[in-house]
């Protein structure tokens, strides 16, 4: 099958089957293609609770489906390659948490949305990387325990002087490659490029950009701004989708190797055998979904 008719077949079944696909930013072009929603990890979650679908499709890693399944509980949610886990995710489990939450018992506990659903149950509120700075800055308690990115969470935290941030090491693998160098270099060869970063980058990095936000922050600042070139740090697809989105400018990767490995397992043909059924569906214990729930309610909340 070529990827039309791929893509064609998937379209169908979509309709015959009343299935919606959700797409993070980082997905490849063909699938953004065929999605009916693709953008960053916040509005993916807000997208999944208002779509009128029976099942859902997620293009991208786990903590993603698990988000989709905890916020709408009636619905089939599938992973469209079971291999795509985020290993920030990972990167911090229970136990340790437990002892954390002891170490700073006045401190609220705030998850990235890149945790497990089973971390989730345990924290007091959810963030992304576009509504952290809203949602923490809404928070009555002034000590904040932020897991698991400690790059996120310093960019945070300067934007917040009132709050007094406590952070365990974790970090995305894939952003923390580059670093200031990597962004004097991109300068040199390309002086008159804007250079926009997502805060999961080295707070080096991120010091250096004319423009830090979420996924889709990025594109859509890329998009409004009058300037005609920008080095992109974050990972790749971005580039790719921005430049299919404007033609007229120019983007620039931070890095060659700026690409997630997980978010790219992801195939046209693993949408395809998912809308034949043959994806992994996503299981939550009703009790590990319902206290999830929480801190992802509070973050809608908080968050607008
Ligand atoms: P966004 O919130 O910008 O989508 O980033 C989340 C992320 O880590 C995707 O890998
Ligand atoms: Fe996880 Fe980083 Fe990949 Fe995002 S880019 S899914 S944070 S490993």
């Amino acid at each position: 099958m070529t990827i039309r008719e791929m893509q064609e077949e998937i379209l169908r079944l979509k309709k015959q089957k009343n299935i919606a696909v959700l797409a993070h930013s980082y997905q490849r072009r063909e699938i953004v293609e065929i999605a009916d929603y693709t953008g960053d990890s916040y509005a993916l979650a807000c997208r999944a609770q208002e779509t009128a679908a029976q099942s859902v499709i997620l293009c991208g890693v786990r903590f993603m489906a698990e988000t989709v399944k905890i916020l709408s509980p009636e619905k089939q949610v599938f992973l469209s390659n079971a291999g795509a886990g985020c290993p920030m995710a990972e990167q911090l489990d229970f136990e340790r948490l437990e002892d954390l939450k002891k170490q700073y018992p006045n401190a609220a506990v705030a998850a990235y949305i890149n945790t497990t659903a089973q971390l989730k149950t345990i924290c007091d509120v959810c963030v992304t990387s576009s509504s952290a700075a809203r949602i923490l800055a809404a928070l009555p308690e002034r000590e904040i325990l932020f897991v698991p990115d400690v790059n996120l969470g310093r960019y945070v935290a300067g934007l917040l002087p009132q709050k007094v941030f406590r952070f365990v090491q974790g970090g995305c693998p894939t952003h923390v490659q580059a670093c200031a160098a990597d962004v004097a270099a991109a300068k040199r060869a390309h002086p008159q490029a804007l250079f926009l970063a997502h805060p999961e980058c080295r707070n080096e990095v991120t010091e250096l950009a004319d423009y830090a936000g979420s996924t889709s922050g990025i594109m859509e600042f890329a998009k409004k701004s009058s300037a005609k070139e920008f080095i992109i740090g974050t990972e790749n697809a971005i580039v790719e989708h921005l430049q299919f989105d404007c033609p007229e400018k120019k983007f620039y990767p931070l890095s060659k190797d700026f690409i997630c490995q997980n978010m790219k397992l992801t195939t046209l043909s693993d949408v395809l055998n998912c809308c034949r059924g043959e994806g992994e569906e996503i299981v939550l214990p009703e009790e590990t979904r319902a206290a999830a729930k929480r801190c992802i309610d509070r973050m809608i909340a908080l968050g607008g």
